[in-house]
Formats: C-alpha cells, structure tokens, sequence
C-alpha cells in the first residue's frame, strides 16, 4: 500500500473543526466542573426538580447533646430569585447543635494543607445572643477545623477561610449554634481556593483543565434539551434555560429544575461559559431556545415571542457590545470590559416541527438584520435521517443559516457503514455543525471507530465545519446518559478512550488539507459485529430472520396481517394478535428471504406511546425496528440494534391516534427497508453494511507549511505496511513526532483505577528522506500501522537549531 501525500495540492481550510459541547448533564456543572462544594446551598430543591427533593435535601441535623428543629421558610430570603432559607431553632442547648451539609457523591471533599473559602448569610432572633460555629469535619462527626461568626438581626454575609489539616473526602461542613435560640441561614457556600485560575467561586481546577488540554476551538454549551425543555415563561420554576437568569450576583440567579431531573444553580452561569471559553482558547457557541419547548409541546405565540428574541440580540450585546450599551456595560461590570468576540450562535438544540421554525426563522432574520457577522446555527432534529432531517437542511438554505447542527447516537458499525456520509454533502451553502455524536460506548473498540469517523469529517472540511462529542462529562454517581467523554466523582478524573482520540484530533488539527491518496490498498473488510464476531450482521448482507410485532409501552391489536416471500412468490395470511402487559414482543415468523413484505392493520387500545414491527431478528440485540409513536408517540422511526446498541436510520414526525386502525406495510429489498402507513411512504432507507477500509488517512498541513501532519486509522486486525510518499519535499532530515495508539483489548476502558490505560504513546525521531525515484520531487519511507491502531504523525523538516 501506498500512502500519497502532496504538499503543492491544497484542499480546504480546517476552521474551527472541532470542539466540546458543555451540558449539565450528570451533574456536569453543579456538584462538578462549577467548584461549589455544597449542595442546595440556598435550600431551594423541591419535588419539581426531582421527586425524591424537598428543601432539606443534601442537609442533615447535627444534635450532639441537644435537640435543634431545621425548617426551610419561604419569604423574606435574601434573594427574591431563590424565596426559601433555613430557620434554625435549637430547642435543647448541647455541645453541637445545627446543620451540616452532606455535599455531592461521598461528601466534601478535604485536602490537607489547602484552603476552603466559606460564606453563608446569617440572621438571628433577640433570644439568640451566642455564637453560630461553622466547621469542617468528618462524617463520624470528627471537627477539623472549626470557626466562631456572630449573626445580627438582619441579613448580612459573612465569610471564613478554613484550612483542611487532614484529607477526607467524605467531609461535612457544619453550621451549628452555641445555647438556645433562632439563627437563620440563606447561601450557604463553601469553595476550594485552588479553582481554575485561581478565582474565587470559580471552577473545578481538575475538570477545566481536562477541557483546556483538549485545546478545542469552539465550546458548545449550555445544552441539550436542557437549552429547551422547560416552561417558557422565564420565571416558572420549571423555566427553559434562559441566559438572563444565569448572570449577575449568583445569590440572584434562580436554583431551578434542570431537565436532567435535579437542581441547577445556574452558579456556572453565561459570563463564567465566556470566560471559561475565553481561558481554554474556544469560541463561545451558545444556543438558545426559540421559544419552542419540544418535551411538552408548547410554544410561544407569535406575538409574544419578542422576549426571545431580545435574548438573542441581548446575548449578541452581552457578549460583543461596547462597554456604553447596556448588556456591555453588564459584562463590564462583571469584571469584563473587553468584548468576548462572539462569533456563533445556535437557535435551538435539536427541535424540528413546523412551530419550531417558524419561531426560529423569525429569530434568524432579527439576528441577520443586526449582526450580519453572527454565524448562526439551524437544526436538523436528533436523527441522521428522515423527514425532520430534511425539514432542517430545507429550513437552513431558506434562511441561509450558516450551519445545520446535526445529532446522533450510534452502534459502532452505523459509524463504519458511513464513514463517506460526508463525501457527497454540497460544499456551498450551510455547513454541517455535528454538535452532538459519539457511539454506543467508552471503550478502545468505540474509540477506534469514532477515530475512522473522524478522519471521514477531515476529508470532507469543505462540508463539516464544526464537530463536538456528546455529552462531555459524567459524574461517575449520578449519571444520566452514557456514554460520555469524562468521568470525575468528588476528588478524582479520568479521560475516557474517546477523550484520548478527541485530544489527538483536536491538539493536531493542521490550517489546511492536503491531497492525500491510497493506492494499492487491499480491499475492504466486513466487520464482524463489535467485539463479539459471532453476533449481529448476517454476513449473506439479507436483513432475514426473525418478524414479531409489538407494542410500545401501549395495547395494540393487530389484524389482516399477510405476509408476502417475494422471491417464491408465496403469500402467508397470518393469525390476528393482541400485544399488552409483559407479553408485548408476539413472534410471527421466520423467513430467510431477502426480498419480502409484510402488510398488517394496526390499533393502539391503551397505552401512551405506540407499536413495533420488529424484523431480520435474531434476537433483542440485533433486530430492526420500525417503531410508530416513539418517542413522546412523536416519531415514526426506523432502527437498527447491532450488538445490543442502536442505530436510529431514519424517522419522521408522527402521532399514533389512539382507536384508530392504519394499514401498514413494511417492504425488505436487500438492504433497502420501505414503510408506508395508510398508504403514504415514509422510509425509504439503505441499511448498509460496514465494510471497513483497509486504512482511512488524512493530511494537512499547518503553520508556514513546515509541519505536515498526517492521522491514519487502521480498525482491521491485521498490520497494514505502507511506503509514505511526500510529494514537494525536499531529500533530507525530518523530525518525525508519533503519538499513537494501539495495542488495546478492544473493550479496554480507562477508570479511576486505571485512567490512563488507553492513551497515547509518543515518540520522536529524525529521519533522513530519501528521494521517490519514480516520482519527481517527492521524498518516502516505509512505515507499518499496527492492527487497530490511531496514529498521529508530524513531520517537519528538520533546520538549524530544531
Ligand atoms: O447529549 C445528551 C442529549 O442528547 C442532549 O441533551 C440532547 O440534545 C440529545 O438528545
């Protein structure tokens, strides 16, 4: 094989390629990268935000030798924004007598040597002329540092810096009160002083840092649904995210339900994404919601819209405006004169639907009068494909976004089936924005694959102009969606594989392209279905097996089924079935036909949701799916499980009306899937086989043109031996610098045990080049790939001094 790269021909610029995409997510801001140690520090959780919360959650009473009642009373707190604060009444006068916060995963996090910033408002009744004591200490009760505060009669804040002489990361803090009386607590907050950039009431120094050795280019935040699941007055208790809500004093800043089902302080807020952005070196890409909540299917009026619309062009303001408008003079104040050169904006996460557009056009066009120089993001709905999806790219050259944010989820394989997805995108017009993708899994194999994705996303920059892997981070004790690209819980943090990939493409990302070609390369392989080679794709390429029909999560009853093998021509009528309760997946039959099709009469009986026609089954982990009423009973969806994980082909919008009976029929063509209901066809879909490439190889070159930069993946078991042409090089002395990785079990993770077992090696070396000698001007050197390895390659020419 031979790899040819050609440092006189150029292909696109690389731009922004890559980036991170911030959410609150399993617990991603609170009770992680935002460095508040305490949870629920102004008493506000409730039962909206999580069923299992009321105004005491993450707090527990301290009674040594006395008796104290905790109660969380609403009106007159410090903050009209967050209404509720603790009344503190100590019935029986003892030693410690109080509170104590129980912090996020095994409780606060101590170390020794270092320094706790404490503030809390306080306020007492006449009766209570004593001291109030704050102090760190152990869940056995054990006090390590302890500090005396006298509360007035009003609220006022006060503030201690504690030591921690010992490390426990199961602490307490603890507020507790010396003889008898009322004392009142609102705020209660206590932080590391060793933030990231050592502010105070800053971030996790640990988590920002793992963002910041990314070196990604832009940063997507502050969601996901989050951004637009919510209700659309900004003042509900169960708001959108609204960014007006998450700036200023953070005791202003409303403590309300994140669609995540927890508490959102909102304390890691838009000035602090800016600023995080600005530290780590990405442009901010905020999205907004269009006043269009998905979940719940309620939308602004068009006449009320306005308020939405202020927020992009306020945000713009905030952002970018000169320190004498009004949203400047607020970041000015905020400690920012200098604008923070927003170039991006996304209106809207991954919302489809006509009501949706219309909204978001309307935004669109306001911002584009405006600020002609915002580059704005359009949707394009959480599937690869499908009606939606197509609504989207519609939408996006109507009102010529600048980008469409595309989003999926995928098995391993849907990745190596399209690695060309991009190949035959347009290269005028919107650009792809990939704001949220990632395959089923934290493994090596997932990682691997992901890689081979990626050079596919290089290749095509002309069309890709913007990708992020999705979600970013887990807190390992409170996760609400896997996989993700880093794992922390209180006092520790690792990368996981596809942290390390990311970190590779996105610290070696070149200015330009350059032509890179393979020849001689063995042809391509059928993969066996992930790590287990005896699972999944039936290697015939026929979708056969297995038919059943099902409801989901709801009564169906189907009738007049006829199942029809069109490659012997014979018809098969079929019993009618009732699917409910837990016998819900009701066999039909085997076929081993390549070319069938199966027509029912379907009516939901009971239920929320909708039904299934499962087909070319060899059980529940490698099926296809055609699902009618999926998701909120919104989507008519095609998908496929490949090894137990899922690939979404394709969906359309679609509501189930429940007693009503729709004639379906699914037709199977080799790989081509055909769904009509009543009629009208819907999918129309290749499910195709993935066939890896003997290599996937990308160049580039970045700087002057001195480096030039090569990744090759290689996702087959086998070496792959290749001489490396560089064409336009002169003979003589290269540096070459290597980080690779291989060598890995493919469900080989990283872990708090083990955080750095998949990750890069990194070699350098100088190596003379010699001339090509059938190609003028071009210099080679052999190289061999290992079997399922990412390498990055850097070559530079080696000059006086290097
Ligand atoms: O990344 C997790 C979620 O997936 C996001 O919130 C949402 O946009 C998508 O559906």
């Amino acid at each position: 094989m031979r790899i040819r790269v050609n440092t006189r021909v150029f292909g696109e610029p690389l731009g922004d390629l890559y980036g991170i995409f911030f959410e609150d997510l399993n617990h991603a801001a609170d009770g992680g990268l935002y460095g508040e140690l305490v949870q629920n520090r102004s008493f506000e959780f409730d039962p909206v935000d999580n069923k299992a919360y009321h105004g005491l959650t993450a707090w527990e009473t301290v009674e040594e030798d006395g008796r104290v009642s905790a109660r969380v009373l609403t009106g007159g707190a410090v903050s009209e924004k967050n209404p509720h604060y603790l009344a503190l009444d100590v019935l029986e006068e003892g030693n410690n007598v109080g509170i104590q916060n129980t912090g996020y995963n095994s409780g606060i996090p101590l170390r020794a040597g270092e320094t706790y910033f404490f503030t809390c408002y306080g306020k007492r009744e006449q009766d209570l002329d004593r001291a109030v004591k704050v102090s760190l200490r152990g869940a056995d009760g054990r006090i390590y540092a302890e500090q005396r505060l006298y509360f007035g009669l009003e609220w006022e804040k006060h503030g201690l810096a504690f030591e921690a002489p010992e490390t426990d990361f199961c602490g307490r803090l603890a507020v507790t009160v010396e003889g008898r009386g009322k004392a009142y607590l609102d705020f209660v907050s206590l932080f590391p002083a060793d933030t990231y950039k050592g502010r105070r009431g800053g971030l996790r120094r640990d988590l920002a840092e793992m963002l910041e050795q990314l070196k990604p280019r832009f940063m997507r935040f502050p969601g996901g649904c989050l951004v637009h699941d919510g209700a659309l007055d900004e003042d509900a208790r169960d708001a959108q995210y609204r960014w007006k809500n998450s700036v200023g004093r953070p005791e202003d800043r409303p403590a309300r339900r994140n669609n995540w089902n927890y508490n959102q302080t909102l304390g890691l807020g838009y000035f602090e994404y800016f600023q995080l952005c600005e530290d780590i070196g990405a442009e901010p890409l905020p999205v907004l919601p269009a006043g269009y909540d998905p979940h719940h299917k309620r939308h602004a009026p068009l006449d009320k819209l306005q308020p939405f619309i202020d927020d992009a062009l306020d945000l713009i303001e905030f952002a970018n405006g000169g320190t004498d408008t009004f949203w400047g003079g607020k970041r000015a104040q905020l400690g920012h004169p200098e604008p923070f050169g927003l170039k991006y904006l996304g209106i809207g996460n991954e919302e489809v639907g006509a009501a949706f557009f219309e909204r978001s056009d309307i935004i669109q066009a306001a911002v584009r009068e405006r600020h002609p120089e915002i580059r704005l993001v359009n949707t394009a709905g959480p599937f690869a494909s499908g009606g939606e999806f197509e609504r989207g790219w519609e939408n996006a050259r109507k009102v010529k976004s600048d980008f469409v944010d595309e989003h999926y989820y995928m098995a391993p394989e849907w990745f190596v089936a399209n690695h060309d997805r991009y190949d035959s995108y347009a290269r005028k017009g919107p650009k792809v924005f990939l704001g949220e993708y990632a395959s089923w899994g934290n493994t090596w194999y997932n990682a691997l694959i992901e890689a081979s994705y990626m050079v596919g996303m290089e290749r095509n920059a002309g069309a890709v102009g913007l990708a992020c892997y999705a979600p970013l981070f887990a807190n390992a004790d409170y996760v609400n969606w896997r996989p993700d690209l880093i794992w922390f819980d209180n006092h520790r943090v690792f990368g996981s594989a596809n942290y390390y990939v990311q970190k590779l493409f996105m610290e070696h990302l070149g200015d330009r392209l350059l032509e890179c070609l393979i020849e001689d390369a063995p042809g391509p392989v059928l993969l066996p279905a992930g790590q287990d080679a005896s699972a999944g794709i039936g290697k015939s390429g026929k979708i056969a097996g297995n038919i059943l029909l099902s409801g989901y999560e709801s009564d169906i009853s189907f009738s007049n089924i006829v199942f029809t093998d069109m490659e012997s021509g014979e018809k098969q009528a079929l019993a009618d079935c009732i699917s409910t309760g837990e016998n819900r997946r009701i066999p039909l039959l085997y076929t081993e036909s390549g070319h069938y099709m199966l027509e029912l009469d379907a009516e939901e009986l009971a239920g929320y949701r909708g039904l299934q026609v499962i087909f070319g089954s060899s059980g529940e982990r490698d099926e296809f799916v055609w699902t009618l009423g999926g998701w909120q009973n919104q989507d008519n969806s095609l998908a496929q499980r490949i090894n137990g994980r899922g690939a979404e082909l394709c969906q359309y919008a679609f509501t189930l009306e429940k007693g009503r009976k729709y004639r379906l029929c699914l037709e199977v063509t080799g790989r081509n899937i055909k769904c009509h209901v009543d009629g009208r066809l819907y999918q129309d879909t290749d499910s195709r086989l993935p066939f890896a490439k003997a290599l996937y190889a990308v160049a580039q070159e970045r700087g002057d043109g001195r480096e030039i930069i090569l990744k090759l993946v290689n996702i087959l078991d086998a070496v792959q031996n290749a001489e490396l042409v560089l064409e336009g090089c002169a003979e003589g002395e290269y540096i070459v610098e290597q980080w690779q990785m291989s060598g890995f079990e493919p469900d080989a993770e990283n872990s708090f045990e083990e955080p750095e077992k998949v990750t890069p090696a990194y070699t350098r070396r100088t190596e003379r080049l010699l001339a090509e000698e059938p190609i003028a001007g071009a210099v080679s050197f052999g190289i061999a790939i290992p079997g399922n390895s990412v390498t990055v390659m850097k070559l530079c020419r080696r000059c006086c001094g290097d």
